[in-house]
């Protein structure tokens, strides 16, 4: 049997075990042997140092940290309900973890140092296990040193197949990273500035397209294309848009919402989030539009561009299929009978170059103490070994969480191991059934949010800002086994 490979890293099962663990070189694209269902996937993923020609071609060439040697690390595409097994060797000279941001799996494979198992040393490798419950646009990233492993590099998109994809003649994944680098080209060092921690977060200079500054994105007239947008940066929120096109939204972080024109034809993507879009290319042959991202006041440039080819348009007319993307097994939050949580999130700079309450903590900012706070504690860093939770919630009951932004910055509030519904902004209802694993919160937000918390153990609640995490705006909420000891 001949199975599709999607990635020069999958590896069958049976060449696998051969191989074991340790040595299986990422790079050997195998058949499967007969008889061995193709029902399980293996990857195998090395962070470890490489360099990347970050703005193209003859461009000069960075030193990176990255994932099999290129940045975005390669494209991890496993299937909705088919075990997944991927390998991580260390080939860093530091600790790191990897976490699968938005999957709901096991507490022990969530790739948090200290909290959900040990880091992986220099050399040594550890082992994911895990079943996608839902299909969509996810991505991996380190959860040790985070604002140098992701800084430097160390992220990729991880897809989860549909068993019956939306009907569509492309179906393409965009990575976005935000990178500062000098005039050389080289990544600035200086990671983890209080200043900047206390304000955006380390904002950068250059935005990359899968890796490279983009040249522009060719396309045909008439095709129907499904874009995965991941927004991989540090702290650059991004609010894109198509200029001449009319994307319909489709998915938010991986899950299906109701399709829908975004609000001022705007798509706001925050660190670590994702949209699906699907866009009918309706442009003329041989035309050319910009995709804008004016996120920040009079910063606005050009993402890349959609070059039409000359070519006759694929078809007359719009396809007419349906957008909607097929549901995921997410539980629906019982509303009426939940138990509710505030987090308030307080902090960072205030008008006036203050520093809001923390208890007097801001004379410490340079000492790497906390900046921000969630009710206020601030955990920071990464996630470690005896993180106290905030809270517990009872496993198996319905939970509305209200977050509030006290603060005079945007934060993308990120949930490890659930996706929640978001149900209001600022006390109106926020439409078209949208679940998310992280939550953009602008200044002043109030934003309800809700799930079930069927998934026992210790999960991170963070901003994805690093900066922000790092320094204060992090906690941990346990989940308990429904059984009563929680
Ligand atoms: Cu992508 Cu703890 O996060
Ligand atoms: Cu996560
Ligand atoms: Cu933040």
């Amino acid at each position: 049997m001949e199975v599709t490979v999607f990635s020069n890293c999958w590896v069958s099962r049976r060449e696998f075990l051969r191989a074991g663990s340790g040595l299986v070189a990422a790079t050997i694209m195998l058949k499967s042997s007969p008889g061995i269902a193709a029902a399980q996937r293996e990857y195998k993923i090395s962070p470890g140092y490489a360099r990347a020609a970050l703005k193209g071609g003859d461009g000069p060439i960075a030193e990176v940290w990255a994932y099999d040697g290129r940045t975005p690390g390669p494209e991890i595409r496993l299937r909705k309900g088919e075990l997944a097994r991927i390998v991580v060797e260390n080939r860093l000279d530091e600790d790191t973890t990897v976490h699968w941001h938005g999957i709901r799996l096991p507490n022990t494979m969530d790739g948090v140092p200290g909290l959900t198992q040990p880091p992986i040393k220099p050399g040594e490798s550890f082992v994911y296990e895990f079943t996608p419950p839902d299909a969509g646009t996810f991505w991996y990233h380190p959860h040790a040193d985070s604002l140098q492993q992701l800084g430097r590099g160390l992220a990729g998109a991880l897809i989860v197949e549909e068993p019956e994809p939306v009907e569509v003649d492309r179906d393409l994944v965009w990575v976005l990273t935000d990178w500062r680098l000098d005039t050389e080209g080289q990544i600035v060092p200086g990671f983890g500035n209080p200043m900047e921690a206390a304000m955006s977060g380390r904002v950068g200079n250059t935005v990359t397209l899968n890796g490279m500054v983009s040249k522009d994105q060719s396309v045909r007239s008439g095709e129907r294309i499904r874009l995965r947008l991941v927004n991989t940066s540090l702290a650059r929120i991004m609010a894109l848009k198509f200029e001449g096109h009319r994307p319909v939204v489709v998915a938010t972080d991986g899950q299906p919402c109701d399709p829908h024109e975004p609000d001022g034809g705007r798509l706001l993507l925050g660190p670590a989030m994702r949209i699906d879009v699907i866009i009918d290319m309706q442009g003329a042959p041989g035309s050319r539009h910009a995709v804008v991202d004016d996120f920040y006041d009079g910063l606005a440039y050009e993402v890349t561009g959609l070059s039409y080819a000359t070519d006759a348009p694929l078809r007359e007319n719009p396809v007419e299929a349906a957008l909607r993307l097929p549901n995921n097994p997410l539980p629906q939050p019982d509303l009426g009978n939940a138990e509710r949580l505030e987090l308030v999130l307080q902090g960072g700079m205030m008008g006036g170059g203050m520093m809001q309450g923390l208890g007097g903590m801001s004379g410490d900012m340079a000492h790497g103490h906390a900046i921000w706070s969630i009710n206020g504690t601030s955990m920071k860093g990464d996630g470690h070994a005896d993180m106290p939770p905030l809270v517990t919630l009872a496993g198996g009951q319905s939970h509305v969480v209200t977050m509030r932004n006290e603060t005079a910055w945007w934060h993308p509030m990120h949930l490890h191991g659930f996706s929640f519904r978001i149900l209001s902004r600022n006390g109106a209802a926020v439409p078209h059934n949208q679940w998310a694993d992280t939550v953009l919160l602008a200044p002043r937000d109030i934003v309800e949010v809700a799930f079930v918390a069927d998934n026992p153990g210790d999960w991170m609640l963070h901003c994805h800002v690093t900066d922000h995490q790092t320094t204060g705006l992090m906690t941990v909420l346990r989940v308990g086994d429904g059984k009563g000891k929680t």
